[in-house]
């Protein structure tokens, strides 16, 4: 396991955090699903990373809160993931599991999953961890990375 902190003081910053995630993970070469699993309060920034993550897989459409769809899918062109799907299951908790979960990860998807410590036990073993926690002032926020 490693794990990285980082304080973020703006959301300029936390948008850069997106934009240098988005270019690491796009730089190796994947021909299997990935699993990024967003933990935080409401309003700690989990929208606003995948919306500044999606842009860097150019994403032109804009990626929206999906707590009301559920799931969405976004069809990438010439990036190591075919589609990346953004996920909320605020509401469905292990009911995604039903809704087709194991069929977006039978192909090379990147998946953004919003709440995703409801649906923990359900995740693959090297499904990338991402926590988001308020700070003290209202831009800032502590992001926690975990992953194998
Ligand atoms: N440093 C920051 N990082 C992220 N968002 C910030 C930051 N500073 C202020 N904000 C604001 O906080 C809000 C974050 O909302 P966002 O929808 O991304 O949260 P969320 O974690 O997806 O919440 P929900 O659980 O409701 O889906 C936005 O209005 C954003 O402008
Ligand atoms: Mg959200």
């Amino acid at each position: 396991m490693s794990k990285k902190t980082i304080n973020i003081k703006s959301l300029k910053e936390t948008k850069q955090f997106a934009e240098s995630f988005a270019k690491e993970i796009l730089d190796k070469p994947k021909c299997r699903s990935l699993v990024l699993a967003l933990e935080g309060e409401l309003g700690a920034g989990k929208t606003t990373f995948t919306q500044a993550l999606g842009k860097e897989f150019g994403i032109n459409k804009s990626i929206l809160s999906p707590t009301f769809v559920i799931s969405k899918r976004f069809p990438l062109k010439n990036k190591p993931f075919k589609n990346l799907y953004h996920i909320d299951v605020y509401r469905v908790g292990y009911e995604i599991g039903d809704m087709g979960l194991k069929d977006f990860m039978s192909e090379p998807n990147l998946l953004v999953i919003e709440w995703a410590d409801k649906i923990r036990d359900i995740l693959p073993k090297d499904t990338v961890w991402i926590k988001f926690e308020h700070g003290k002032e209202g831009t800032e926020r502590k992001i926690t990375i975990n992953r194998r």
